[in-house]
């Protein structure tokens, strides 16, 4: 598979990074991704919550990595720039961080590279999370990020793009080529046995096929690695220092962290 974007920028066709963009408050979407953004939050209204609290996930999730002193990052399906995003995280726990951003989206690929030449150790390579060698092929072309170290991959909000055998195939393929010590970072869509939300979801999110899988499933993507603490939260809960009331959503973000371990297991 090449590792070229392969969308085809068509303003007049929704698209999901900058439909995401306008959930999130950006300004860079058209009226075809405004459109199904309010499809998408008209069949559940807390879509635009549930965004927002990935987000913030992901900005905990980079600080925590950094923290265990991982400081490069390959954000995959890192979507249109935002605040703050993955590298402003990581500058402020170390400035000397490095940080490359994936996507398939030839939009997300310009904004990024206009957005951030500027901006230090930062590097964008095109790239599509099907193929993940290919990835990171590029990704060690850019010459920013040493695989041979640790390392911190993220899929944000991303893998619900793939059905559940793929997503599992792919997450497989980072873990097990990623140097030990490095880390994993995702957060993903999932349902919580609510079939007909999960086929309104569907039905009203027309920028790409779209599967909302189980909390199990996204489990299994971490096969390989050690989930840190707390584990496999929703995305509020995760390590959150003001943690939302629980409340029961029939559909939400389930995120985590985890960690390649030094030796293999002999089990
Ligand atoms: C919902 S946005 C998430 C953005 C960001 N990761 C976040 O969590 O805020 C999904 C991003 O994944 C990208 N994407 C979708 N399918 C992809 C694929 N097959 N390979 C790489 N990127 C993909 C989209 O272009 C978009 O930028």
């Amino acid at each position: 598979m090449s590792s070229e974007p392969v969308a085809p920028f068509d303003p007049s066709k929704p698209n999901i990074a900058r439909a995401y963009d306008f959930i999130l408050g950006g300004k860079d979407n058209f009226a075809a991704d405004r459109e199904v953004a309010s499809k998408i939050l008209e069949a559940y209204p807390l879509t635009g919550v549930l965004v927002r609290e990935s987000r913030s996930f992901l900005i905990r999730a980079v600080d925590y990595v950094s923290r265990q002193g991982v400081t490069q990052f390959i954000d995959v399906g890192s979507g249109l720039p935002t605040s703050p995003n993955t590298h402003e995280v990581a500058y402020e726990a170390d400035p000397d961080a490095c940080v490359v951003y994936v996507d398939n989206d030839p939009v997300v690929i310009a904004h990024a590279r206009a957005l951030l030449a500027a901006d230090g150790c930062v590097a964008v390579a095109p790239g599509d999370v099907h193929d993940p060698e290919a990835i990171l092929a590029s990704v060690r072309k850019t010459g920013v990020v040493d695989l041979d170290k640790p390392v911190c991959v993220i899929l944000a909000m991303l893998l619900h793009f793939l059905d559940p055998a793929e997503a599992a195939n792919r997450t497989a393929a980072f873990v097990h080529a990623i140097a030990p010590g490095s880390y994993m970072i995702m957060s993903v869509g999932v349902n919580n046995n609510d079939p007909e939300l999960g086929a309104r979801f569907a039905a009203a999110y027309t920028a790409a096929p779209l599967y909302l899988h189980k909390h199990d499933d996204v489990a299994g993507y971490f096969a390989g690695l050690e989930i840190v603490e707390p584990g496999l939260t929703e995305a509020r809960f995760w390590r959150s220092p003001s943690p939302p009331p629980a409340e029961s959503r029939p559909a939400d973000i389930v995120a985590g962290v985890g960690r390649k371990p030094l030796l293999p297991s002999v089990s």
